[in-house]
């Protein structure tokens, strides 16, 4: 981010969220907030709520949240130095020209040029489809049942027969040579300069913002390469790009579908699934499953149904795993892709095999299942053992005993044995604890899952009523101190609010300490700590109770966790006697 904190914090402070959202949304005001339907997801009832003394939005559907400058950002689907822009123009506020270093300066004009040429070129293209040469082109796309509107929304374009048409075109703009090698659009040869495409119909690639940083370019036929597309420029990396997420990122659906390919993406687009995307022609890389994260928890994998897909859906899953998405994979049987499917059996089919999609571990084993010969008592054994050893792999007990049920069920194996093996395989791995305990009943697993929900609730209770409320943090600081909130992210936020607490309650900023989330985009996590539903409808004596047992129940719980870590044997009794006291006394705020 290079605009300073006081710029993002002035521009921030000059464009009232109730306004700039209220320019978007309905509002209604209700009580001290307001509320509205949520842009971000579909909903019937207004969840969407935006607090004037906050000066920021959550909304308790869909979680979203933040302040004025993300949520220009998430809506408008821009940049952050866009939103800034913009929200400056807005307020009449003019922006300081950026420092930038030499070196700085040429980096962003280059990219700026080459921005400027992709766009050129899409432009190009897409008169090219239009004109009379372009007539195998746009018969090609028809006949693969693409409408008008979706030809126009994917910005697709013909690239003629000529060696050399976009060269020239581009030359008439004023491009130099060197600047068209630079975008591998062209190649320059002692021959002279010539198009990388021809004879292919065109399909720009944008990023994110909507910004063309390449092309991949179809022959239409049966011809070598099927797919040729743009090498790796300084606007392109194939690795942290994916088709689609231009128009997937707005999606309302909890989920993305992933396809294997461009055709994929556009069909189910033009069917309605607007939250399709694919890789570009390479594997997934842990860069796209961190992407993906950003906008959504789950994927749907939609790959061919052929084995180089299967091999891709195996290969793809510790990948997107890692990235922390829950996966499914979807079965489009009898066909071959989502292309072929949506032809033959339309959306309400899809929809209904997205309903069926079964969980990624599952698919994994389906797929060792077919590897074995269950009539030889040899092979049905081995099966079971690598089976455990995967299980194994699970280090969150309670998802290892959900699956292993799963799977017991699924194969027919008794729960009992298929347990003792994965727990004796983890034992030896090191992964699973040595006690048999850790195979208690699910029920007490359960509760340590709804405790941790309950600390955390708890402290989120906290940091929004100090956000409401700022007077009663003289007292909540005589219990509690930043460090006392257990997870990185909201001790992270907790440390900023204390210490503007600190500084008096007019220091009160719960929006500005949003900015310094926006790169990471974990705004709308940080806007939902301060939007605890829990205290809405309590009159002033019952929230003042809940805030004392948020704080009682924080304060116990960290100094469990220091008991629990404290190898010193002075400093454990002096937190020893500090938590008997606790529990011997009353918390007075
Ligand atoms: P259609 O055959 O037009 O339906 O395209 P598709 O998108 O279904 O292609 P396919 O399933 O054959 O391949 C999936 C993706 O892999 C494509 O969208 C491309 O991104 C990539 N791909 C396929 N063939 C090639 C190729 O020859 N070269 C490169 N670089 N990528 C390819
Ligand atoms: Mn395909």
């Amino acid at each position: 981010m290079f605009y300073s904190e006081e710029i993002i914090e002035e521009v921030r402070q000059r464009n009232p969220i109730v306004d700039v959202i209220g320019s978007y949304v309905h509002l209604t005001k209700k009580g001290g907030n307001y509320f509205g339907l949520c842009p971000f997801h579909n909903e019937k009832s207004p969840s969407f709520s935006v607090s004037a003394s906050k000066q920021m939005y959550h909304c308790f559907g869909c979680g979203k949240g933040g302040n004025v400058l993300t949520f220009v950002m998430e809506y408008e689907n821009y940049s952050f130095p866009e939103a800034m822009e913009m929200l400056a123009k807005r307020a009449g506020i003019e922006l300081p020209q950026q420092e930038y270093t030499p070196q700085m300066k040429e980096e962003a004009d280059q990219r700026t040029l080459l921005l400027k040429m992709h766009k050129d070129a899409a432009i190009f293209y897409v008169s090219m489809l239009r004109s009379p040469q372009g007539k195998p082109g746009l018969d090609y796309l028809k006949k693969r049942e693409l409408t008008d509107e979706t030809i126009r929304n994917f910005g697709l374009g013909y690239a003629g027969p000529h060696p050399a048409a976009l060269y020239r075109y581009l030359k008439s703009k004023g491009y130099t040579d060197a600047q068209m090698k630079d975008s591998g659009l062209i190649t320059i040869r002692e021959r002279g300069a010539g198009d990388r495409f021809w004879n292919r119909v065109m399909y720009p690639i944008m990023d994110a913002n909507n910004r063309v940083i390449a092309f991949g370019g179809r022959v239409m036929g049966d011809g070598e390469p099927k797919y040729l597309n743009s090498p790796e420029t300084k606007i392109f990396d194939k690795s942290r790009n994916l088709y689609g997420l231009n128009v997937a990122r707005r999606t309302k659906e909890k989920y993305f579908l992933v396809c294997e390919g461009y055709m994929d993406v556009i069909s189910m687009h033009q069917a309605g699934f607007t939250n399709a995307v694919a890789s570009l022609g390479t594997a997934f890389t842990h860069q796209h499953g961190m992407i993906i994260k950003r906008y959504t928890d789950e994927v749907i994998l939609c790959y061919d149904m052929d084995g180089a897909g299967r091999k891709a859906v195996l290969r793809a899953i510790p990948i997107l795993k890692e990235a922390g998405l829950r996966i499914k994979v979807l079965s489009m049987a009898p066909y071959k892709d989502p292309d072929e499917f949506m032809k033959n059996l339309g959306p309400e089919e899809f929809k209904v095999r997205i309903s069926q999609a079964v969980n990624a571990f599952i698919f994994e084993v389906d797929t060792l299942r077919t590897q074995y010969d269950f009539s030889d008592p040899e092979e049905k054994a081995n099966f079971f053992n690598e089976t455990a050893k995967k299980l194994a792999e699970f280090s969150d007990e309670i998802e290892r005993s959900s699956y292993t049920e799963a799977v017991a069920k699924k194969f027919g194996i008794d729960y009992g044995i298929l347990r003792s093996k994965v727990n004796q395989i983890g034992n030896q791995v090191g992964l699973t604890r040595k006690d048999e305990d850790e195979w208690k009943p699910k029920s007490t697993v359960q509760t340590k899952k709804t405790k941790d929900h309950g600390i955390r609730e708890a402290q989120k209770l906290i940091l929004t009523e100090l956000s409401q409320e700022p007077g009663v943090y003289a007292g909540v600081r005589r219990y509690l101190a930043a460090d006392d909130f257990t997870d990185d992210l909201m001790r992270a936020v907790a440390n900023e609010l204390f210490a503007q607490l600190e500084q008096g309650a007019d220091k009160l900023n719960p929006a500005s300490i949003v900015n310094h989330f926006i790169d990471s985009d974990l705004y709308s996590e940080v806007a939902a700590m301060f939007s605890s539903a829990f205290t809405e409808d309590l009159s002033e004596d019952e929230k003042r109770q809940a805030l004392r047992e948020a704080v009682g129940r924080v304060r116990e719980n960290s100094l469990e966790k220091k008991i629990a870590d404290c190898t010193d044997p002075m400093q454990l009794m002096e937190l020893l006697k500090k938590k008997n006291e606790l529990k011997a006394g009353r918390i007075e705020l």
